[in-house]
C-alpha cells in the first residue's frame, strides 16, 4: 500500500480549463483519468459504462468491485483500449489515448502490463519461454532478455521452475508465471482482472503479498478487480463500486468498508460483517420478559474515531452490569473498524439513554432487544 490512503474520495472531474487545474491539482497528475467514459457493445441493448468520471492516482492499489455484469471489466479495458470508449476519454499521464494509432497501441500496451483470472500462459511452452515470449516478439537481443527473464523469475521465486511447463504447476505457480510475463516490459501500471479468483485462499494470500511487494518495490499503480472483497481489504488503497456501469460508491477502502453507502456496496460486503450469532439471536426479545433482563446494544465502530474506545470509560458510563456478547475490531489502513454487542442490565438510564451515551464512543448504536 502507499499513496492516496489519506487522499479523500476525488469529486467528479469535468473537461480540464485553468481554473480546474489549479483547483484539482491532484486530477492533473492522476496517472489514469476517466472522463464521461460510457461504453455500449455493437448489438447491445444497454451501455456496459455510462458516464464514468474517475482519478487513479501513481503508485496507487486501486479495487473495483460490483456485482457480475456490472462493467468491471469493461472498464480496466479501456485503460490499455482492449476496450474503445463509446464517448468520453481516458488519459494516462493526461494524454488521451482515444486516438492512438496501432504503433502507439503498441507501445502504450508495453507500459501497461496485465493478468488474468485464466493465467492465459502457452501450454506448449515452458516456464521461461512464456515469459520471454513478448521480449522476443518485442525484438529485445538474446542478452538482454535473458537477464531479464532470470531477474523476473527471481522476483515471483520461480527460479527452481524456469523448464516446467504450465500443466506442471500449481495454480498459484501460474500466475506467478503471468505476473512475470506483465512485467517483462517494466510497466508503469498493471491490470489484475480477477487474478486470484481461481486460487484457493492461501496461495491468493501469497498472490497477494507478491503483488504488495511489485507496488513497493518497483512503484507500480495496480488496478485490480476482484469480486473478494477480502482481496480489496488486503491490499487496496481507495475502491469504486460499480453497478449497471455506474460509479454508486468510491473511497479509501477503510471509509467504504466501514460503512457502505450504497445497497449494492452493502450486499457485497456482508460476507464480511460479522453477523448476530444465531444463538443470540434466538435468544433477543422485542420488549424486556422482566425487570433484570439485559438491553442488547449493538456498537458500530466505522473507522472515523480520533482513538480507540476506552472500555473502562465506555462500560462505567452505560452503568449497571455490562457484558460483551459478541464482536471485535479489525484494523484497514490504520483506522479501527468493526462492532461490540454489549448486554446492559441494573443500568439506572432507559434505553434511549444507554443509546446515546455509548454514542460518546461508537459511531453507530442500536438497541437490537433484551436477553434474560
Ligand atoms: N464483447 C462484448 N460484447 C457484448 N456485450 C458485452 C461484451 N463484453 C461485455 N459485455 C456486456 O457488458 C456488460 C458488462 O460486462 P463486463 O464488463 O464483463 O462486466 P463484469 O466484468 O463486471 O462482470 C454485461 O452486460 C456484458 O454482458
Ligand atoms: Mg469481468
Amino acid at each position: 500500500m502507499s499513496v492516496a490512503n489519506a487522499r479523500p474520495c476525488l469529486e467528479t472531474p469535468r473537461p480540464l480549463s485553468a481554473e480546474h487545474t489549479e483547483l484539482h491539482p491532484e486530477l492533473n497528475r492522476a496517472h489514469v483519468r476517466f472522463i464521461g467514459v460510457s461504453k455500449t457493445y455493437s448489438g447491445a441493448r444497454v451501455a456496459a459504462l455510462q458516464g464514468i468520471d474517475l482519478a487513479i492516482q501513481h503508485g496507487e492499489v486501486f479495487g473495483i468491485i460490483g456485482r457480475s455484469g456490472a462493467g468491471k471489466s469493461s472498464l480496466i479495458r479501456t485503460i490499455n483500449r482492449l476496450e474503445q470508449p463509446t464517448h468520453g476519454r481516458v488519459l494516462i499521464d493526461q494524454v488521451d489515448i482515444g486516438g492512438f494509432d496501432e504503433d502507439r497501441l503498441v507501445e502504450l500496451r508495453r507500459r501497461i502490463g496485465m493478468i488474468f483470472q485464466h493465467f492465459n500462459l502457452m501450454s506448449a511452452k515452458t516456464v521461461w519461454q512464456n515469459v520471454e515470449l513478448p521480449l522476443k516478439v518485442a525484438g529485445v537481443p538474446k542478452e538482454q532478455r535473458q537477464r531479464k527473464v532470470r531477474e523476473l523469475l527471481e522476483l515471483v521465486g520461480l527460479q527452481d521452475k524456469h523448464k516446467a511447463y504450465p500443466a506442471q504447476l500449481s495454480g498459484g505457480q501460474k500466475q506467478r508465471v503471468g505476473i512475470a510475463r506483465a512485467l517483462v516490459h517494466d510497466p508503469q501500471i498493471l491490470l489484475c482482472d480477477e487474478a486470484t479468483s481461481a486460487l484457493d485462499p492461501e496461495t491468493t494470500q501469497s498472490i497477494l503479498g507478491l503483488l504488495r511487494q511489485i507496488n513497493q518495490r518497483l512503484g507500480l499503480t495496480i488496478v485490480l478487480i476482484t469480486h473478494e472483497m477480502a482481496v480489496i481489504r488486503e491490499v487496496c488503497d481507495r475502491v469504486v463500486v460499480l453497478e449497471q456501469g455506474r460509479i454508486v460508491e468510491q473511497g479509501p477502502v477503510w471509509e467504504v468498508f466501514g460503512n457502505p453507502r450504497h445497497e449494492v456496496s452493502r450486499t457485497l460486503l456482508a460476507p464480511l460483517q460479522q453477523a448476530l450469532p444465531q444463538e443470540l439471536q434466538s435468544r433477543l426479545q422485542a420488549q424486556p420478559p422482566s425487570a433484570d433482563a439485559a438491553a442488547v446494544l449493538r456498537l458500530q465502530f466505522t473507522g472515523t474515531g480520533r482513538e480507540e474506545a476506552d472500555l473502562a470509560a465506555l462500560f462505567s458510563a452505560l452503568g449497571g452490569r455490562v457484558r460483551l456478547l459478541h464482536g471485535g475490531i479489525e484494523r484497514i489502513q490504520g483506522h479501527g473498524l468493526g462492532q461490540l454487542l454489549l448486554a446492559v442490565s441494573g443500568s439506572s438510564w432507559g434505553v434511549e439513554e444507554l443509546r446515546q451515551r455509548a454514542g460518546n464512543w461508537a459511531q453507530q448504536v442500536e438497541v437490537l432487544g433484551y436477553v434474560v
